[in-house]
């Protein structure tokens, strides 16, 4: 039997009806342009999601600048690879970060996970299905810029969160993200948008405007807005400090934009259509399949 076939398989023995189950929903985060604040947004909106009683786990695949670990002030002692090396399990890798918020870091390449031997690829599968039935979110932290990898994980994803600034180059580079997974896939990912760093409210709605009317206008992409975060200074003195804003500051601008966007977030999730139907065993699934035919 091939290492294909036996994966199968066992995805099978797994294959449990998710609309019954508990599935975690994967969401990709991500920008075109790099440091709008993508690592700020995905641990203050795990702290926000949290707050209202959701289980988060945030898995870094940022593998150049790999900081959400620094943005909670802590050292994750071991990250996926030790899992891939069965050296440690799922639970080895899971830290502890700021309010109970777990935290696994990535620090493996796709192609690592492609062309691993049978038996530590079901090792491996065997783990990363215990975050299925473990977590309500799982939130993927992810470099800026278009690459293969990025792609594949957005539509591996249940869904994306666009991460943009109202300058003219962050807001070109993301619609260019966007029109790239677009023209990859049929499949029509589902893409938020959250604008970041906005001086004023209305500065934000021309913002999302024009992402919205781009996408509609070129792609015939509906692109839904799921909030703005205005520019704060309270954001940078709590990365400076290493303790999330959402916690240091729960009062601030920018953490009452969080709430706002987890408040206009989970009822969208409701509705049939929202239900997760990859999870983190569809997205690896999907990212094991992608590249090479199993
Ligand atoms: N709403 C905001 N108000 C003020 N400053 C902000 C805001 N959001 C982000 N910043 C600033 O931008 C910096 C970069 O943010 P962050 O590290 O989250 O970006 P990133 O998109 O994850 O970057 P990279 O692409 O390098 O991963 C922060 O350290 C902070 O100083
Ligand atoms: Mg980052």
């Amino acid at each position: 039997m091939d290492q294909a076939q036996s994966l199968r398989e066992y995805m099978q023995r797994f294959n449990v009806d998710q609309q019954n189950n508990h599935s975690a929903r994967m969401i990709t985060i991500t920008s075109g342009k790099g440091g709008v604040g993508k690592s700020n947004f995905t641990i203050n909106f795990a702290l926000g999601l949290q707050a209202v009683g959701k289980k988060v786990v945030i898995l870094d695949l940022d593998l150049s600048t790999a900081n959400i670990n620094i943005l909670m002030g802590i050292m994750p002692r071991y990250s996926l690879v030790d899992v891939l090396y069965q050296k440690k399990t799922i639970w080895n890798v899971l830290e502890q970060g700021v309010n109970g918020i777990e935290y696994i870091s990535g620090g493996f390449e796709i192609q690592d996970l492609i062309n691993l031997d049978q038996h530590t690829l079901l090792f491996f599968w065997s783990q990363i299905q215990e975050l299925q039935t473990y977590a309500d979110f799982i939130l993927l932290d992810t470099g800026a810029g278009i690459s293969k990898e990025l792609v594949d994980f957005i539509v591996a994803s249940d869904e994306t969160i666009m991460v943009t600034t109202p300058e003219p180059t962050s807001i070109a580079d993301s619609y260019a993200v966007i029109k790239t997974v677009h023209q990859y896939t049929n499949q029509s990912p589902k893409f938020n948008l959250v604008v970041n760093r906005a001086q004023s409210y209305r500065e934000a709605v021309e913002t999302s405007r024009a992402m919205k009317n781009a996408c509609s206008n070129f792609l015939n992409l509906p692109l839904k807005t799921l909030g703005f975060l205005m520019e704060d200074a309270h954001v940078w003195k709590s990365v400076r400090s290493q303790t999330p804003f959402f916690i240091s500051y729960p009062n601030c601008e920018a953490s009452k934009n969080i709430k706002q966007i987890v408040y206009a977030y989970l009822p969208d999730l409701d509705k049939p259509s929202s239900i997760s139907t990859k999870g983190i065993r569809g997205f690896f699934e999907k990212i094991l399949t992608v590249g090479k035919s199993l």
